[in-house]
């Protein structure tokens, strides 16, 4: 049964990506319909591969694959989409609209506030972030806490490079001294100190095994550090994938169910967690793309690796078909889950 929904969910995909018209609204209302009975009455259907159920060898699987078709993409074309602002920067992950945001900016601006909050980030701490994207929360943190340092870990080149230019821009508080950036893989990367706090946001859904990757925090985390996890999750008693994303957008990518990070409590354990409703999601997802719509002509001509009409009906279809599942039964299923955790 999982698999046919998953190829009935294909076709749609890959119909729609070679050329059909089918109108937003259609798209919305098909999902608005089939998403409620998944989610309440058959959620094993939404586990398209037995990987989605098991944990992988790797920390992070298929990381190359994911960075060729997802994170290496022009940069241009994400500062259009993900907004390119002082001092956030572009954020690839959930705005926080609950607080009251008018805007994409201030709804970034309010997440990482809330982060900073959650993780009872005092000055002095130094900080690991496991992905930091383009240097979010890196450069809004130093810019709160004078006496912060801050490591950054990314396998992303070109986010990289974007972060080597700030990190000589005396604007830029990437450029004082206390940010550290180590372009590598998560699997791999070798540290020779400890740090205070650990942070990743909007990462574990490339994660297949939380096991080995708690483990990893806990050597790398002092006595008394705490580790903050912003995730997708999803609140039902499976993870949940899908064949489109998979093959299209996040090589091996899943969406942990809601208590798949307190229920592995070997090596750290979790002592505090929030939902935050899909809502905050669905509304950053249509911001992001109404903004990849209004940029086309600024975007078209750049190197995709194929035409740019196929790149944008994928990346339209992602955006479509995340921002609306995250809406579907008010937010109350597929959302984001903050984590709190100290050594076990
Ligand atoms: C969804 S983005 C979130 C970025 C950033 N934390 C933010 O909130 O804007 C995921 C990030 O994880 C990085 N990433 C994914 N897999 C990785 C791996 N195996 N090793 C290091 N970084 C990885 C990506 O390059 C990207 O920067």
């Amino acid at each position: 049964m999982a698999s046919l929904l998953n190829s009935v969910q294909m076709g749609l995909a890959e119909a729609y990506i070679n050329g059909l018209e089918i109108p937003d609204s259609l798209f919305r209302n098909l999902i608005n319909q089939s998403m409620p009975t998944l989610f309440k009455s058959w959620p094993q259907l939404l586990a398209p591969y037995e990987w989605v159920l098991n944990e992988s060898d790797e920390i992070a699987e298929s990381s190359q694959e994911l960075m060729e078709i997802q994170y290496d993409r022009p940069q241009i074309l994400l500062n259009h989409m993900l907004g390119d602002w002082e001092p956030i920067y572009p954020k690839y992950s959930m705005g926080l609209w609950d607080n009251g945001a008018h805007n994409l900016e201030e709804s970034q601006k309010h997440h990482i506030d809330q982060m900073i909050e959650r993780l009872e980030i005092e000055d002095g701490d130094h900080i690991l972030d496991f992905g930091c994207g383009w240097g979010c929360v890196a450069n809004t943190i130093l810019s709160k806490f004078p006496n912060v340092r801050f490591t950054g870990v990314n396998l992303s080149h070109l986010q990289c490079e974007y972060m080597r230019q700030k990190m000589k821009d005396p604007r830029s508080q990437l450029s004082s001294g206390r940010f550290q950036l180590v372009e590598g893989d998560l699997n791999k990367v070798p540290f020779t100190e400890k740090f205070d706090k650990i942070i990743t946001v909007g990462v574990l859904c490339h994660v297949g095994n939380l096991t080995a990757l708690l483990q990893r925090f806990s050597q790398l985390l002092n006595s008394n550090g705490k580790a903050l996890i912003h995730i997708i999750t999803v609140r039902i008693p499976n993870n949940m994938s899908s064949g489109f994303t998979h093959k299209y957008i996040f090589p091996h990518g899943r969406y942990w169910n809601h208590d798949a990070i307190p229920s592995r409590n070997k090596d750290m354990k979790t002592i505090d967690r929030w939902y935050i409703n899909g809502n905050n999601y669905h509304k950053t997802l249509t911001e992001w793309l109404t903004r990849f719509d209004e940029s086309q002509h600024l975007v078209s001509g750049l190197d995709y690796g194929m035409d740019y009409a196929r790149f944008r009906r994928i990346w339209r279809f992602y955006l479509l078909l995340l921002g609306t599942i995250f809406a579907s039964c008010d937010g109350e299923f597929n959302g984001n889950g903050n984590y709190l955790l100290t050594h076990a």
